[in-house]
């Protein structure tokens, strides 16, 4: 059967996460495979207003499966935001006989490729973020690498909390969310993890589990702070007025977006850029492509961006028994 499909755009936007590069990967091979062209869009929604592209093929993606970042550039456009801008965006993409475009981000990027698909722009939808805070899939590429990136670092503090019975103070990325502090909580046997999910109490949620931890013979203390549920800063200054220790503040910050992405990532990244691909392939139009248990499939983008999701009410359960002793 003649493939309607004859070229694809592919784009990285918003904050990077490691695994982007093998998801861009995939959508060029995978196209290339499908008999499809396929052209690099830089630096997001800002490279289809200026025109800023790069024709990709097998070896403009070779090596890169194991590198963080993204070769394409990102970047969060102001300009896409108006309707000037997305029109440009769309007359780029009929310019380059674009049939579809794969945008790998977040949340906002979903918004921006939901808007542009008003526009007649067909788009596929790749879930790329360390917040993991997607409502519509259950995992997004990139939290499996900063998870244990931030739990690599909090180890590392330990050491030293160990040696001079301190307490740290260790702020998570993850904006209004509290998917990766909880995780992160739980493997390292944080003593309390604060999320935003739940209203910010320092007596209950910090000063008692110290405490309790002290009363268990505990003589240092790892504090999880999510970056939506508290600043780190305040909390440690609380804990120096009210329970009488000397914290150490440590804000992970940006540390988390980079380095090499994990097997998962690499391997969640590849299966989704296929599936992006195929989906396209196959005429069907402004999809997301989620992880729904263990497997890849797709939804529409409006039903898709209505979705929320919660805390695994296990997990949380479960880091609260493990906090409280
Ligand atoms: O969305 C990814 C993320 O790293 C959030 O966890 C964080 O709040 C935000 O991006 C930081 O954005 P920027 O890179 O613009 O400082």
């Amino acid at each position: 059967m003649e493939n309607a499909v004859k070229r694809i755009g592919v784009l990285t936007s918003g904050g990077d996460a490691p695994g982007m590069n093998a998801a861009i990967r995939s959508v060029v091979r995978s196209a290339l495979a499908m008999g499809i062209e396929c052209v690099g869009i830089r630096r997001g929604y800002e490279g289809l207003i200026r025109s800023d592209f790069t024709l990709m093929n097998s070896s403009s993606v070779s090596r890169i499966i194991n590198q963080g970042g993204t070769v394409l550039y990102t970047a969060r456009s102001e300009g896409f935001r108006t309707e000037e801008g997305l029109r440009k965006a769309a007359a780029t993409c009929k310019l380059l006989g674009i049939d579809g475009l794969v945008v790998i981000g977040g949340d906002g990027t979903f918004r921006g490729a939901q808007a542009l698909s008003k526009y007649g722009v067909s788009v596929a939808c790749i879930p790329g973020t360390i917040d993991n805070d997607i409502g519509c899939t259950d995992y997004t590429i990139g939290f499996d690498t900063a998870a244990n990136t931030a739990v690599e670092c909090i180890d590392k503090l330990r050491d030293t909390m160990h040696s001079h019975e301190r307490c740290s103070v260790v702020e998570v990325m993850g904006r209004h969310a509290g998917f990766l502090a909880l995780y992160v909580g739980l493997a390292v046997g944080a003593t309390a993890v604060l999320v935003p999910e739940t209203q910010y109490d320092f007596n209950a949620h910090v000063a008692e589990k110290i405490r309790q931890a002290r009363l268990g013979g505990k003589t240092n203390f790892t504090i999880v702070v999510a970056e939506g549920a508290a600043s780190a800063v305040e909390v440690g200054q609380q804990i120096r007025e009210n329970v009488g220790l000397d914290p150490r503040v440590t804000i992970l910050g940006h540390i988390q977006r980079g380095g090499s992405p994990t097997a998962k990532d690499r391997v969640m990244a590849t299966r989704m850029g296929y599936e992006a691909v195929r989906s396209l392939a196959q005429g069907h139009t402004n999809r997301i492509i989620c992880a729904k248990n263990e497997q890849i499939v797709e939804v529409d983008i409006d039903e898709g961006l209505a979705m929320t999701k919660t805390l695994n009410k296990e997990e949380f359960n479960v880091m609260t028994v493990m906090t409280g002793v």
